[in-house]
């Protein structure tokens, strides 16, 4: 059959990228998560005392940095030039300087091509901020996921626990809270729910039942 572009936008710790990865796998798509692309650009200028908000550094940085991808049995490894940064980038101070490298326009023009390439021939469920808006407008399947605040920094607390991170649930309730209101009010590319996307509020959904909705939608779609 045809291979579809979804597009699964949403604020942060919305479930994104667990059931885009679910969705992928029961279609057999590729599932890329575009939020890890803007955290290994953060976590490279890190790296390299890189001006966060310097867009002609960050465009020379950019110039040096291959992002790759590569899956696994249990999750998705990202890699830098070849170094794997896949627990890197979930550090909470990338959490809290990702906002800011993602606000500027050579950050976004350089991933936003990436997404475009790796999308062109279908076949593929792209989790972000901006996917249905601005990197696939065309995407046949677009799902805006939300959920209350108070809901998702106690699931980023579970994961953050197992994990092995330190941080309370009233840190990571302001983080998610600020994070959603740079991301929404940057001049490029806003997290915004496109026009044409169908609003699911997983705040009292199982992952599970979060799964099963968004395939329904992509059947009737077909
Ligand atoms: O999805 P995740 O929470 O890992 O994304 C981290 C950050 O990357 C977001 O808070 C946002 O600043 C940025 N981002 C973006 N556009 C995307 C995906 C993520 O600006 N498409």
């Amino acid at each position: 059959g045809t291979k579809l572009q979804i597009a699964i936008d949403g604020p942060a710790s919305a479930g994104k990228s667990t059931v885009a990865k679910k969705v992928a796998h029961l279609l057999d798509y590729i599932y890329c998560d575009t939020g890890a692309m803007y955290r290994a650009v953060t976590w490279a200028a890190l790296q390299k005392n890189v001006s966060l908000d310097d867009d002609v550094a960050l465009k020379e940085l950019l110039s040096g940095l291959k992002i790759t991808f590569k899956p696994t049995a249990t999750e998705q490894k990202v890699f830098v030039n070849g170094q794997d940064v896949t627990e890197a980038i979930r550090l909470p101070l990338i959490s809290q300087n990702v906002s800011t490298v993602a606000a500027q326009v050579s950050v976004r023009e350089a991933l936003t091509k990436q997404q475009q390439n790796l999308a062109l021939n279908g076949g593929i469920v792209m989790d972000g901020r901006d996917i249905g808006t601005t990197v696939l407008p065309a995407a046949e399947v677009k799902i805006f996921l939300v959920a209350s605040v108070k809901e998702r920094a106690l699931r980023r607390y579970r994961e953050d626990q197992a994990k092995g991170i330190r941080i309370t649930l009233a840190d990571l309730e302001k983080e998610i809270a600020l994070r959603d209101k740079k991301d929404s009010n940057r001049l490029i590319s806003p997290l915004v729910q496109a026009e044409d996307a169908v609003k699911l509020d997983t705040t009292s959904l199982t992952i599970e039942q979060v799964v099963t909705k968004i395939m329904e939608i992509i059947k009737k779609s077909k």
